[in-house]
């Protein structure tokens, strides 16, 4: 779980502020996270890397605020970006584009050229036609794009299908039986330069076994493409550890990059730079999302539900909604009395709006409810349905409070709009 969260007397804190209180001056729906968690967590892949060349790429899907980026980057850590927004973040996190890798499957001209001039760190190529077009344009350019090839293992993840990417069939990397192909031509062009190889199979992992399945079919390539010449200076392994929602029990970053190394070494391959691209695990467990309660519905009869209607929905969380997440729901401050059984929704016209089903809670209107683990893929999925403001982000940081975005205004979500 979440080692900054705890409960002090009825008090549900978080690095020791009450969240409750935080709810009443900054209002709901509101995200709060603990700046010392997300160095924790950061800190976890660190020490065990330590005195191995490596790069650890935040992968800011997850989270890409400007002080979460800013928190990353100051410790020290690379990003894994999907878009030329994603950089222009960075950039203004005041992250540097050398430790920048570049993911995503459907890269524009546009973002390639707003990537090459900023200097990234390496493209992570996904298709034979992404390696010409981005010749193209490294040779306008004038320079050499440096590539690494995303390759499909073909490796279950064994984690929800829609997060789950590499395995055959789906619409990530270059299939394993073309990758050497992939290498040949790469090397054979100008404006590429090959510097590594990369994976990435799934989400919320949480075993082992995949990722040492996945590194060892990569290390096959790594050892045939090597063998027609081209060499590869660094492997990235990805991202994709799970974190505890409920009763998961995923490997710590610790043990993760400790199997994977000594596989590396096992292989023969110690002197390789590392890279890895975490993004849940590193933000996940770090934040909630405050909600205050609007209505409770009692049941007609026995066959029918509680509803605990709450400010926030699927607009500002979407997993519950998109992939039936299982995401822990406690109230901020402890009441006395019985605690019925509700499902906890959302005021968006959608059955599918829900945060939490079949959740015990003792709770009044008026109360505020913690959604857990709401760190990661919880505001960057947040949209505007139903014309609903985006919540304002808190970052706790020791004993100081930081409003780290305004709480979107009506009239912003409609100043791009023209009436006829
Ligand atoms: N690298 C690549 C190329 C990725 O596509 C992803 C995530 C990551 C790294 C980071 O994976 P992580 O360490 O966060 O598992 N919205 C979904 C998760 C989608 C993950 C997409 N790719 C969710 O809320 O569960």
């Amino acid at each position: 779980g979440a080692p900054f969260l705890a409960r002090q007397g009825r008090e549900l804190c978080l690095e020791g502020h009450a969240l409750a209180e935080l709810a009443a001056r900054f209002g709901t729906p509101l995200y709060v996270y603990s700046r010392g968690a997300m160095l924790r967590a950061f800190q976890a892949y660190e020490r065990a890397l330590h005195g191995r060349r490596h790069l650890v790429c935040y992968a800011m899907k997850a989270n890409s605020s400007l002080a979460v980026l800013q928190t990353f980057a100051q410790a020290g850590a690379g990003f894994d970006i999907v878009s030329g927004g994603e950089l222009a973040r960075v950039l203004a996190a005041g992250g540097d584009a050398s430790r920048v890798v570049f993911s995503g499957v459907g890269k524009t001209r546009a973002e390639m050229r707003q990537a090459l001039q900023a200097g990234v760190r390496c493209f992570n190529v996904e298709s034979q036609d992404e390696l010409d077009t981005l010749n193209a344009e490294a040779l306008a350019s004038g320079c050499r794009a440096p590539v690494s090839l995303r390759v499909n293992p073909d490796v279950d993840a064994g984690t929800h299908p829609y997060i789950s990417t590499g395995l055959k069939g789906n619409k990530f990397g270059i299939a394993h039986a073309q990758a050497l192909g992939a290498y040949r031509h790469a090397a054979s062009l100008p404006g590429l330069h090959v510097v590594g190889i990369d994976c990435h199979i799934g989400s919320q992992i949480t075993q082992l076994p995949p990722y040492l399945d996945a590194l060892d079919r990569l290390l096959d390539l790594v050892e045939a493409v090597e063998a027609a010449g081209i060499p590869i200076h660094h492997v990235d392994v990805g991202g994709g550890l799970g974190i505890t929602y409920t009763d998961e029990t995923p490997p710590d970053a610790g043990a993760l990059v400790r199997a994977l190394l000594q596989r590396l070494d096992e292989r023969g391959h110690g002197h390789r730079e590392v890279l890895f691209e975490p993004g849940r695990s590193l933000v996940g467990n770090a934040g909630v999302l405050l909600a205050e309660v609007l209505v409770l519905k009692h049941a007609l009869d026995a066959e029918g539900k509680n509803f605990c209607i709450v400010d926030a929905a699927m607009n500002d969380l979407v997993r519950p909604a998109m992939y039936e997440a299982w995401m822990g729901i406690e109230p901020c401050v402890q009441r006395d009395g019985p605690a019925p059984v509700w499902d906890v929704v959302g005021p968006v016209c959608e059955s599918g709006d829900w945060l939490g089903r079949a959740r015990a809670l003792a709770v009044a209107p008026g109360d505020v409810l913690a959604v857990l683990s709401a760190g990661a893929y919880g505001m960057t999925m947040a949209s505007n349905y139903n014309t609903r403001p985006r919540a304002a982000e808190v970052m706790l940081d020791g004993p100081r409070v930081h409003l780290i975005r305004e709480r979107e205004d009506v009239r912003q979500l409609f100043a791009g709009e023209r009436l006829l």
